[in-house]
């Protein structure tokens, strides 16, 4: 690509690659991620004020030093209730902005990973970026292993036998919200439990699911910890979930 045709905006533009890490142990990218993650000209992801981003950490063994990076900076997590108007006017012009910056580095003819926890349509802020680019730009999804894929292998528990139904529960719904889909469901995963794991746990004890239900916090990486929902204390962690197993047809 000419720096005329930079200039005169002809070049073809860079493809967007949404590339799922997997659940946190970087043996489960799959290879096509890998490959991605070693080959684009700019590695892009999104972090907590305070924290290297748990995607980027993913990929650390494979990000060789003097590699173009670019990182959003998210400008409120948990902090603030996801339903208020703080919330969602901050983080709507963040993802505004964002995807500015990115439509920016496609129209160089830049290819860009933006890396994504688990899988990059499963509760991701890259399907944010998806939606804003995706019409005006070459894009392609990596799908990941997810998160709660990698917390019940490490627990070692199996999920759904025979005709079991489960849930995926976001552990901000409200407690009454959270019981009433627990009871339709054989079995359950319930996620982003971080500050609302009392609630949850209260939910899951109401719905008499308290004795079979398992809280895994960072699944499959280094200081992962997996415990009865029953036993794990008052406060849990943002990268946690609590799983719960069917109980269905077993030949
Ligand atoms: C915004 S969602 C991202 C989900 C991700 N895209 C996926 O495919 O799993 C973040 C939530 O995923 C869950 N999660 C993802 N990976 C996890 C892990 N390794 N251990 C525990 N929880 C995890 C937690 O409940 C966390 O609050």
């Amino acid at each position: 690509m000419s720096i005329l045709d930079t200039l005169a905006g002809s070049a073809s533009p860079g493809t967007l690659y949404g590339i799922g890490v997997g659940p946190g142990d970087a043996r489960y990218l799959t290879l096509r991620a890998a490959g991605l993650v070693r080959a684009v000209d700019v590695l892009a992801y999104f972090a907590k004020t305070g924290s290297p981003g748990n995607a980027r950490r993913v990929v650390t063994p494979l990000v060789d030093s003097g590699r173009t990076e670019q990182r959003f900076e998210y400008p409120v997590t948990d902090e603030v209730p996801a339903d208020s108007a703080e919330y969602q006017q901050k983080i709507g012009a963040f993802y505004r902005e964002t995807a500015g910056t990115l439509a920016s580095l496609l129209r160089q003819g830049r290819s860009v990973g933006l890396l994504a926890e688990g899988d990059p349509f499963f509760y991701g802020s890259f399907m944010h970026m998806w939606r804003r680019l995706v019409s005006d730009f070459p894009v392609e999804v990596v799908p990941g292993v997810t998160g709660m894929s990698g917390c019940w292998t490490r627990a070692n528990t199996p999920m759904t036998w025979g005709d079991d139904t489960l849930a995926v529960l976001p552990g901000t719904l409200g407690e009454a919200a959270l019981v009433d889909r627990l009871r339709l469901a054989d079995a359950a995963v319930i996620m982003k439990v971080g500050r609302n794991l009392a609630k949850v746990r209260r939910a899951v004890e109401a719905a008499g699911l308290l004795s079979r239900a398992v809280y895994v916090e960072r699944g499959t990486m280094a200081d992962e910890r997996i415990v009865p929902l029953a036993d794990c204390g008052a406060t849990g962690a943002y990268f946690a979930m609590v799983l719960i197993p069917g109980e269905g047809r077993r030949l």
